[in-house]
């Protein structure tokens, strides 16, 4: 992957595809409205300082005499017919990690559980120990190349979560590595704080003190160091429970971070507490009845459904993605990304799995992975569409019909990624 660090303004033209995704309304898209993608056929796109300047045809572009004027200053791609799409936003990333977990990716194909190999010491606590021992400098580094990797297929921006530090020092140590790796990197980083992902060993015995140090210690001092945007909490069996979690949201709140939670991935908890903090996403969600879903529906909540994970743990159920959209609830897709659950940085793959596994739509897909990831983000004046005004963040694919993207499987076609207006080629090797 290549990095054209450019000031320079950007046209892009010849788009085959053009997927704005901008539409009327207000709100995260639900129901029909996630199948509205905007298309412009031959469009152009031009960029400056950043920011997208104008939306269009190419032969309007042309025409257009400030252009006529510039376009030798301009640096210009000649998309060939092929698709541009807004850059996708991955809202749920766990980067801050050493290694891989491959003990437990063989104990899981010999036939455990993810709760029986969190139970035998593995899991996430398995992942704290190399967290703990690493230096900021080389945990910043392994966030970045998976920054790197994430936005080589077409991402551009990210949701960066702690959370297998599970000390004050540690957790505080990810986001500094977080903060760190996002100043080196083209795109948006939206760092989370996951204090409360399990409890750590030492606090085995104790859980409600850790409870404590995570709302009276690493919330405050996070929000003070403005190290973390949100607040995060597994509130599921072997982690938190909703009366630790509310807790959670509580200091979150009285400390002016915004809240969000994997919830309800291995065991149902009734959503209705969690929503009256008016979380900007709850994720996860394949244990729902139908008053979470109604609960749901009636809420601005993103559900942001992450299959990458159901597809790695070898589950053959999947969230219930077609009921939440026919309920009206607002869908997001994110990859994931960590060494446990969903070591993909792939969205495309995401994509793939929705369509095929959940049986979204290649245009709802679309939809939940750009526009709806930043409502999912509180992005949405910023993120996930195609119009002026809007941060320069294009994806675009080496292919005629956009829902290719979700229908070759495990393909890496994302020729370049736009990041803020930087432009990035994406090598054909990766
Ligand atoms: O989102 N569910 C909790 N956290 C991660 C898994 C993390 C891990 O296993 O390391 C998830 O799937
Ligand atoms: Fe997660």
């Amino acid at each position: 992957m290549k990095s054209l660090k450019t000031n320079r303004a950007l046209l892009l033209v010849n788009i085959g595809q053009l997927l704005t995704v901008s539409a009327e309304g207000s709100g995260p898209r639900r129901g029909t409205a996630l199948l509205e993608l905007g298309i412009i056929e031959d469009g152009a796109v031009l960029c400056v300082g950043g920011k997208i300047v104008s939306v269009g045809k190419t032969k309007d572009a042309f025409r257009d005499p400030w252009v006529r004027k510039n376009r030798t200053e301009f640096e210009e791609i000649d998309c060939a017919g092929k698709v541009v799409l807004p850059g996708f936003v991955d809202s749920h990333t766990h980067p801050v990690f050493v290694s891989p977990r491959l003990v437990d990716f063989e104990k899981r194909i010999a036939g455990a559980t993810y709760e029986q190999i969190a139970a035998a010491g593995g899991g996430i606590r398995l992942s704290v120990d190399g967290v703990r021992k690493a230096g900021k400098t080389q945990l910043a580094e392994k966030v970045l190349t998976a920054l790197q990797g994430i936005s080589s297929y077409g991402t551009t921006t990210v949701e960066a979560k702690s959370g297998y530090g599970l000390s004050l020092d540690a957790e505080l140590k990810s986001l500094e590595a977080i903060r760190a790796a996002a100043g080196k990197w083209a795109g948006t980083v939206v760092p989370t704080l996951l204090g409360a992902h399990v409890v750590p060993q030492e606090f085995q015995d104790q859980p409600q003190k850790y409870v404590a140090l995570v709302c009276e210690r690493m919330i405050p001092q996070a929000a003070e160091r403005k190290l973390a945007e949100f607040v995060d909490v597994f509130c599921d069996s072997g982690a938190f429970i909703e009366e630790d979690s509310v807790k959670i949201f509580e200091s979150a709140r009285r400390n002016g971070l915004q809240v969000r939670a994997h919830i309800s991935q291995l065991t149902r908890t009734p959503l209705k507490r969690l929503l009256t903090f008016d979380p900007a996403s709850l994720d996860h969600l394949d244990h729902l009845d139908d008053d979470d879903i109604s609960l749901l529906a009636g809420s601005n909540t993103v559900a942001s459904l992450v299959p990458g994970a159901n597809y790695f743990l070898g589950l053959r159920e999947y969230p219930p993605a077609r009921k939440l959209i026919d309920a009206g609830v607002a869908v997001a897709l994110a990859t994931d990304y960590n060494p446990g659950s969903s070591p993909t940085a792939s969205m495309p793959f995401v994509l793939s799995l929705a369509c095929t596994q959940m049986k979204m739509s290649p245009a709802e897909a679309v939809s939940a992975a750009t526009i709806n990831g930043a409502w999912a983000l509180r992005l949405q004046e910023r993120k996930g569409s195609i119009e002026p005004g809007k941060d320069a963040d294009l994806a675009v694919f080496e292919v005629e019909d956009y829902r290719e993207i979700a229908y070759w499987v495990a393909a890496d076609h994302c020729a370049y990624t736009v990041l803020n207006g930087q432009l990035q080629q994406n090598s054909q090797t990766k």
